[in-house]
């Protein structure tokens, strides 16, 4: 088995595995905070006298469910009690294997751009693990400092943050590396508050219990802000993890403010539904959200390559020996040097140039982030070559 099969065969099954628990995961991030936001104070007086805060009726899959949440604690400890963690950290652990398989094993193909800057490959690894380490001391701090006086500064100061770690890392690292690296940050810090601060103060609650001790209503509450900035953290999460499918977003000469637009533009989606768990809808903020989605979506759009007159056009078979020449190494039935086609994109006859004509022109020509890395050499001349042929019809 080649080197390269083996890589493909565990990204397959780590990404598998990491899609798994992170909709664990984050499934229980929505339905916990969903079930915060929609419980309501019990009528019952012996709910009430047993120390309940807030209650609902659900039916879900034919059975009826009557949740109900402790203002504090309940008068006595459960024998059995569910505590939700091993979602996160195996999220937390099948992506940072993930992102060894994918990026750091193969640093100077996906973390470095010579165009970008003059890292070398081990420098690039050092970075991105740093980004990791450095993103949850900053909010850390940010959150002892303010959570509890002012969610709004909290909310200002971080985002200022993450734009400078956006900035900082698309201007050392290849575009998509970075994308990758600004939500790995982001879920470190979520699985670092679950580790360091959720499932603490949740025994030490237990732990009160068990000694008869009054239960510092505190813990719970400093657990629950963590708790809910998580939540709000998995929108701008997600677009990071499948933003490597999105060359015109990560390859944008302003990709770092892309990466902050799209991400704050989730944010206020999020915030439309904690709020409407609530009973509140203020259709202001996904509609703002989706603006500022939509709007980035139309900025950043390649500009068509438009027919000169009076140039010849490029035939098919010139352009059928630049791109087997730059492309099919790795693009092929029987590629040289990638083990197999990537992404099943084959580029080695005439037929097939002409079949994938506007995929090769949008990324050779509008997205230039084909070849990978440039890795076989593609010049300036060969895509506006291709370019021209494109425009004029591509036959
Ligand atoms: C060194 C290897 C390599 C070379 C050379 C290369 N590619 Fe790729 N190509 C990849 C890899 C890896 C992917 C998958 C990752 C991605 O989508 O960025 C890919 C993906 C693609 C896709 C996207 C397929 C999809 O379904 O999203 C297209 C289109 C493509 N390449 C076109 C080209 C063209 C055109 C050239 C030549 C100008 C080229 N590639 C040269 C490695 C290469």
């Amino acid at each position: 088995m080649e080197i390269a099969y083996l890589i493909d065969a565990s990204s397959l099954l780590l990404r598998w595995l990491h899609l798994i628990v992170g909709i664990a995961w984050i499934g229980a991030s929505f339905y916990f905070v969903w079930l915060d936001n929609s419980i309501k104070p019990p009528t019952d007086p012996k709910l009430k006298e047993d120390g309940v805060g807030g209650e609902l009726w659900a039916m879900h899959g034919g059975g009826f469910y009557n949740p109900q949440k402790y203002a504090v604690a309940p008068k006595k400890l459960p024998d059995e009690l569910h505590f939700f963690f091993w979602p996160s950290y195996t999220t937390w652990i099948s992506g940072i294997l993930l992102m060894s398989v994918l990026y750091y094993f193969q640093a100077a193909t996906y973390m470095v751009d010579p165009a970008i800057s003059a890292i070398t490959p081990a420098q690039s690894v050092g970075i991105g693990l740093a980004t990791l380490v450095i993103g949850w001391v900053v909010y850390d701090l940010l959150a002892r400092l303010l959570i509890e006086r002012s969610q709004l500064s909290f909310a200002v100061i971080y985002t200022a943050f993450v734009t400078l770690v956006s900035w900082a890392l698309c201007h050392l690292l290849a575009g998509r590396a970075a994308y990758i690296h600004v939500g790995a940050m982001i879920a470190t810090t979520m699985s670092a508050n679950v580790f360091f601060w959720i499932i603490p103060a949740q025994r030490r609650q237990v732990a009160a219990m068990k000694l008869g001790e009054a239960v510092d209503p505190a813990l719970g509450r400093r657990a629950k802000q963590r708790s809910y900035h998580n939540n709000y953290l998995t929108l701008p999460v997600l677009f990071s993890m499948i933003s490597n499918h999105y060359a015109a977003t990560y390859n944008h000469a302003w990709n770092w403010v892309v990466l902050v637009l799209l991400m704050a533009g989730s944010v206020l989606v999020r915030h439309f539904f904690n709020l409407r768990h609530f009973g509140i809808t203020r259709w202001e903020f996904p509609i703002a959200g989706m603006a500022i989605i939509l709007g980035v979506l139309v900025w950043i759009a390649p500009i068509p390559t438009r027919a000169t007159a009076g140039q010849p056009v490029p035939s098919l078979a010139e352009v059928t020996s630049i791109v087997t020449a730059r492309c099919a190494g790795c693009h092929a039935e029987h590629p040289s040097i990638m083990p197999v086609a990537q992404m099943g994109v084959m580029l080695d006859t005439p037929a097939r140039v002409k079949q994938y004509a506007q995929r090769i022109h949008e990324r050779a020509v509008q997205l230039k982030n084909m070849p990978l890395a440039n890795m076989t050499g593609m010049t300036d001349a060969e895509r506006s070559l291709i370019g021209h042929w494109y425009a004029a019809g591509a036959k």
